[in-house]
């Protein structure tokens, strides 16, 4: 991966491994998110790691593996509210102040972040 990308900044693959790991716990123990996901959240885990990854300007593994990401077309079988959108998002800033030390950066991750999570709000 390249130079000067967040994902070069968070520490790369290991990073993007924990915050993974610290935001998942936080999506199934939340009620609002946690009726919409699958029990074993083991996939889904693995698929947010390619993904992120790529996000944050590392290795293109999600593409890789699964073509154009098309997230907000791949979120559409999953009813996303408002409040499931500001919900995913607290539990990622959660995540984020448990592994990524640095505040601008978890700042700025949580931003870039923003923008697709209220986008891939497809109920009133
Ligand atoms: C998959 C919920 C936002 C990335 C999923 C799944 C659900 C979900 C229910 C499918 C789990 C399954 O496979 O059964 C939500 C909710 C969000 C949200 C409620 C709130 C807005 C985001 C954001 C991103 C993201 C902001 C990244 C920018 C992914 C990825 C997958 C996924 C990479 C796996 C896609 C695949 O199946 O290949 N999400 N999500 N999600 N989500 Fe989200």
């Amino acid at each position: 991966s390249s130079p000067g990308t967040i994902y070069e900044a968070i520490g790369g693959a290991e990073a993007v491994r924990r915050l993974v790991e610290a935001f998942y716990p936080k999506v199934q123990a939340h009620p609002l998110l946690s009726p919409i996901f699958p029990e074993d959240i083991t996939p889904v885990m693995e698929k947010q790691y390619m993904f992120l990854s790529q996000f944050f300007g590392g290795p293109p593994l999600y593409t890789e593996a699964y073509g154009h990401p098309m997230m907000r077309a791949r979120h559409l079988p999953f009813p996303i509210t408002p409040e499931r959108a500001e919900a995913w998002l607290a539990c990622m800033r959660q995540a984020l102040e448990e592994t990524v030390e640095d505040e601008s950066l978890r700042m700025l991750m949580l931003e870039r972040l923003s923008g697709p999570a209220y986008h891939f709000v497809n109920q009133p």
